[in-house]
């Protein structure tokens, strides 16, 4: 395709049998690799809430970090990691959620967010959307409103997309690949 006309989806990357047989893993660094691309990515991530007022981006570790700083520096907020357990120095709030096998556990600082804050959530990925539920109970616990979770990524097969949209809460992706 000629330059101008790359879309995000074109600049990801399909590793196959990674990390194990069987997975198509869509791998973002070539998209975050790319200065258009990068761009392209936060503008799009932004543009259904261009008219919407947020006090904090919140991301998920990790590539939900690499985004979320970019796209708060956009919004002119501040940003909150969602960290896996152990890595955060203060007092936290723990929520576990379900992996592939066994389970893993997100912690937020009890005090990064005023009750009321409006935030914005990003993450690279939406598969099951175990993660993105931890992260918006963990937010939600902090007595923030989550307006709306944004994703470069959707895995529908998986059904995190309906699984969120259930909950009534507002989905923007960017493109999508099926055969996950
Ligand atoms: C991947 C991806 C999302 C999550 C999506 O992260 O970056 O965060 O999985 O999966 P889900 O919707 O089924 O929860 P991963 O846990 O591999 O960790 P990383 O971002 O630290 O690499
Ligand atoms: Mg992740």
């Amino acid at each position: 395709k000629p330059l101008q006309a790359k879309t995000v989806r074109d600049y990801i990357r399909t590793i196959p049998d990674f990390p194990h047989e069987g997975i198509m893993f869509r791998d973002v660094t070539t998209l975050f690799a790319d200065a258009r691309g990068m761009r392209l990515c936060v503008d799009q991530l932004l543009a259904p809430f261009a008219g919407d007022r947020f006090d904090a981006v919140a991301g998920l570790e990790a590539r939900g970090f690499i985004l979320g700083g970019a796209v708060a520096h956009q919004l002119g907020t501040g940003f909150v990691p969602i960290r896996k357990k152990g890595k955060l120095p203060g007092k936290t709030f723990e929520q576990d959620y379900a992996l592939e096998y066994g389970t893993a556990t997100v912690e937020v600082h009890v005090d990064a967010l005023q009750p009321g804050a409006r935030v914005l959530l990003v993450d690279d990925l939406l598969a099951t959307g175990g993660t993105a539920k931890a992260g918006i109970a963990l937010l939600e616990r902090l007595g923030a409103e989550v307006i709306g979770c944004a994703f470069v990524v959707d895995l529908p097969e998986l059904g995190g997309r309906a699984a969120l949209e259930q909950m009534g809460m507002p989905i923007h992706t960017l493109c999508s690949f099926d055969g996950a």
